[in-house]
Order: structure tokens, then sequence, then C-alpha cells
């Protein structure tokens, strides 16, 4: 509009005969053919975008600080047990590279042949399926693919599974994580504190250090493995607070017979000695006060 100018004059547009009129069938009209019921997507529904992406961008991080996400337990590279599993996104391709004829001398039909053809078939999809009917019983070779995947990924995922409980039960193990959970459940029903990992372990050491039992231990070069200050080195664990692991007479029992890397000290010891020890040991509890 011009500036300033009230001008009555109706505007009439010709046409211009060496411009041809685009028939262009498959584009739709500008959304400012719809007045009231459409705006510019720049700047207007952008910006309300970023309003709403702004509003839920705080909320999360109010959340996060808040209720700060626990830390998961260290890894432990000599737990040869553990029995490592993917997140449960991805169990059906884990589970899927199990079976012989896309692992081992296949493995590569396995991680890329199959996953690529796959997913690149969901890609090419809008060039390989161009029929213009929508309804997913019309389109009976595209519904059927899409149902078939959907069902295999769900039967992978429960067989995986499956397999995974099934393995923790001959091995007898009960993953950290589900320990953990058991853990904070029986807390919560007892009334006390969630147990919370994330807080550093009081420093403890040994009470009594100075009971003659202690000359002992380093007599019997017990401070050779377990550290000098009973602390744990290597594979031998620290022996602060091993009161409230195990009773006397399990502690007897250990040093008598040994026990996995722990020798045995029937030979090395008097009775009298290990039952000392023992007693000493027993006292070891991580201090509460
Ligand atoms: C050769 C190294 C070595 C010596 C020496 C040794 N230990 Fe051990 N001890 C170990 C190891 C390794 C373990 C862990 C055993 C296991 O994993 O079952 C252990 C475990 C223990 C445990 C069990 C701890 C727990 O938390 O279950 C006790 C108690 C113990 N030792 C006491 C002693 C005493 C007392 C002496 C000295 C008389 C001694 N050890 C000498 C290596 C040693």
């Amino acid at each position: 509009m011009a500036h300033g100018h009230k001008s009555n004059e109706k505007v009439v547009y010709v046409g211009d005969s060496r411009v041809k009129k685009s028939n262009h069938p498959n584009i739709p009209p500008d959304y400012t053919s719809f007045p009231g019921k459409s705006e510019a997507f720049i700047p207007n529904f952008l910006l309300k975008e970023w309003m709403v992406g702004c509003v839920v961008l705080v909320g999360f991080l109010t959340w996060v600080i808040a209720e700060p996400a626990p830390l998961g337990y260290p890894a432990d590279p000599t737990n040869a047990a553990f029995i490592p599993m993917p997140d449960w996104y991805f169990l059906f391709l884990y589970q899927f590279l199990k079976y012989p004829y896309v692992s081992q001398d296949y493995i590569l039909l396995g991680t890329m042949g199959v996953p690529g053809v796959m997913f690149g078939a969901l890609m090419l999809a809008p060039f390989l399926d161009t029929g213009k009917e929508r309804r997913f019983y019309r389109r009976p070779i595209a519904s059927s693919l899409m149902i078939l995947s959907l069902i295999a990924c769900v039967y992978l995922t429960v067989i995986s599974w499956d397999h995974y409980t099934h393995q923790l039960e001959i091995n007898g193990q009960v993953p950290e994580h589900h320990e953990r959970e058991e853990k904070a459940r029986e807390a919560a029903e007892a009334g006390h504190e969630r147990p919370n990992y994330t807080k550093p372990a009081v420093e403890a050491s040994l009470v009594d250090a100075n009971d003659p039992a202690m000359d002992i231990a380093k007599q019997a070069q017990c401070v050779g493995c377990h550290a000098a200050d009973l602390k744990g080195q290597g594979n031998a664990p620290g022996l602060v607070g091993v009161g409230d692991r195990l009773t006397k007479e399990q502690l007897v029992d250990v040093v008598t017979n040994g026990r996995g890397g722990m020798p045995a000290f029937a030979d090395t010891l008097s009775a009298e000695e290990i039952d000392q020890l023992s007693t000493w040991l027993s006292k070891q509890k991580a201090a509460t006060e």
C-alpha cells in the first residue's frame, strides 16, 4: 500500500499472456487463502513453538535438579558372570544376532545386510510405495510388511528377555540393579530412608586397632594381602567392617579353611590364635556413631 495515499482506485490485475499459468496439482494453496484459519509459519507459528519448547525445557530442568538421576553402580571388569544387555529398544536386534545365519561367519549379514535392507526400505518407503490410498486395509503389501515387522520385533524382544532371566536363574545371579531395587523396596516398606548409593560411604577405621590380634594379623601375613591397614587391596577384600558381613563362626571358618583366593590357616595358626583373630574381626563393624 502506498504511504499516505488514500486511493479508492480499484486495482485490477491483468494477466500476462507470456506467463504460463501453472497447473501444478500438487502445490497446495498458500496459507493466505484461508484467512483466520491459518497463519504464517515464520514468525507466528515458529515463535509459539519456541515458547512451548522453552516452557518444557525449564520444566525438565527443574525436575532434573529437584530429583537427580542416581548413578549406576561402578563397572567391575573382574566380574566374569555379568551378562551385558542392551537397552530394551535394542533387544530385538540383540536377539536377532543370536540366530545361526546372521552370526559368526554371517555376522556381516546380521549386522549390516538385514538391518540395512530393513531401515533402508523404511527410508525409501515414500518412493517405493507411491499409491494414493491412505486406508491401511487397502494397502495390503505395505500394511502386512509393517505388521509382520512389528510382530517380529515384539517376539524377539520377549524371547530375548526370557533368555536373559533364564540365564540369570541358571547362574543363580541377581543383577546388582535388581538387588538395589529390592533393598529400596524393603527400606520403603520398613519406613526407612531409601539407601543412597551416591553418598560416599563413611570412611571407616579399625575397631581396637591396638588389640593383640592385630599383631597376629601382622605375623600371619594377613596384612600382605589385606593391606597394612586391612582396608583391602587387589582381590583381598577390606576387613574393616567385616563384622557386619560375617559372624564370628563364619570368620573362624574362612580363616581356618580358606575361601577362594584366601588361603587356609589351619596349619599356620593355632585354634586359639584363630579364635582370637576372629573375635577381634567380628568386632569390626562400620562405625555408626
Ligand atoms: C594370599 C593372600 C591372603 C592372605 C595371606 C590372607 N587373605 Fe584373607 N582373603 C584373601 C582373599 C583373596 C579373600 C577373598 C576370598 C573370596 O573371594 O572368597 C580373603 C577373604 C578373607 C575374609 C572374608 C572377608 C569377607 O568379606 O568375606 C576374611 C575374614 C579374611 N580374608 C581374613 C584373613 C585373615 C585373618 C588373614 C590372616 C590370618 C588373611 N585373611 C590372610 C587373601 C588373603
